[in-house]
């Protein structure tokens, strides 16, 4: 009885240790809509835990965004939620690992960095493979001949970030077999993968500007793609893929018929878009549910407990590079893509990622 008692008090003391712990949060970005939803999500999180916790958005500069996670380890931050900008934020990881802070690299890798061992994220690689199905579907590709081929261009995320490797990889892993049997042409370069590092490089969208994507679209569209229709644009987030829109709607070629554009993140403009018909797809990533699942992490991890995250499986097999940083491979989490079109774009509303507002237009 006593024994029970003596461990219930340290059971106790524990958690109230943990409970004023700090976790600091470090977002990329704002000019993706996302970020803005998964830094305030985690903030929330965290507190519902019993955590301090504050946010911080680096404005797509990584120096900007080293000064916020010093911040953070001179606060006495215990865990470090990181959606990093590219690989300089690795000195910032030093000195938290060096204050023996926990460090999760949130969303994209923390490249080429031996200091952290956790990162949580979605399976990269099927959100390409589900960007290039819908066009696969739209485009019927299996029943398209060598002699009617359908032209497509091709855009990639920012080189800088590891993601956008996955989604291009598994985007091509669907598209290339039409390609090589001529049914599929493309217009501009194509890397076959990413590994084509030159040619990535000429389609891929430095930090996911969109600005960068619109103006390459117009340099497309006066040039290679001039004397062809494109069928299809992959596009790999929705902020490009509305800014490619609408460079595509600035051509009279395609007014009232714009080829599929794909997207992700299911942000709410591109959502309305698709229900206008103009965006064809998007892929759905719940935030709410990485978020979640990335403060339940950090709290397993700085509880020394099992790690057990309900609705992420640990990536293994021919997935178990989605954690390779380049220096080691890092425990990765991965939560479930959905791919989202008119058909289901009842999906993500339904899962509430919307504001009620938001909701209602989406619904009406
Ligand atoms: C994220 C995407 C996002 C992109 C641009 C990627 O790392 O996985 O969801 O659209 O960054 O911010």
């Amino acid at each position: 009885m006593k024994k029970i008692a003596f461990v219930l008090i340290l059971a106790f003391l524990a958690s109230f240790s943990f409970a004023q712990s700090f976790i600091g949060i470090a977002m990329p970005e704002t000019h993706v809509q996302r970020w803005v939803k998964d830094g305030n999500q985690l903030k929330a999180e965290a507190i519902k835990l019993g955590y301090r916790a504050d946010v911080q958005w680096g404005n797509a500069e990584q120096a900007q965004q080293n000064q916020q996670i010093d911040s953070f380890l001179t606060q006495g931050a215990k865990a470090l939620i990181v959606g990093c900008i590219n690989d300089g934020v690795g000195s910032a990881i030093r000195s938290a690992a060096r204050d023996k802070v926990v460090v999760i690299a949130y969303d994209r890798i923390i490249p080429n960095s031996k200091d952290y061992d956790y990162f949580i994220t979605f399976n990269n690689f099927k959100v390409g493979v589900l960007q290039a199905q819908s066009i696969e579907r739209a485009l019927n590709l299996p029943a398209a001949t060598k002699a009617a081929p359908k032209n497509i261009t091709l855009f990639a995320g920012s080189p800088t970030d590891g993601n956008a490797f996955f989604f291009y990889d598994g985007a091509m892993s669907v598209l290339n077999p039409y390609i090589q049997k001529g049914v599929l042409k493309v217009v501009g370069p194509y890397p076959k993968t990413s590994a084509d590092k030159a040619n990535f490089q000429r389609i891929a969208t430095e930090n996911w500007q969109a600005p960068i994507a619109k103006t390459r679209m117009e340099n497309l569209l006066s040039n290679d793609a001039r004397s062809v229709t494109l069928d299809a644009v992959l596009a790999p987030n929705d902020t490009l893929g509305r800014a490619i829109i609408e460079a595509l709607k600035a051509d009279a070629k395609y007014r009232g018929k714009l080829p599929i554009v794909t997207g992700q993140d299911a942000e709410y403009d591109s959502i309305m878009s698709i229900k206008n018909g103009e965006q064809y797809s998007t892929v759905f990533k719940d935030t709410a549910k990485l978020a979640e699942a990335a403060i339940l992490l950090a709290d397993q991890v700085l509880k020394k407990q099992r790690i057990n995250i309900p609705g992420a499986v640990l990536a293994s097999g021919s997935l178990r590079s989605i954690g390779n940083n380049g220096q080691k491979t890092v425990s990765a989490y991965l939560l479930d893509p959905i791919l989202v079109t008119k058909d289901n774009i009842r999906v993500p509303v339904d899962a509430g990622f919307y504001t009620a507002a938001q909701a209602n237009q989406i619904r009406r």
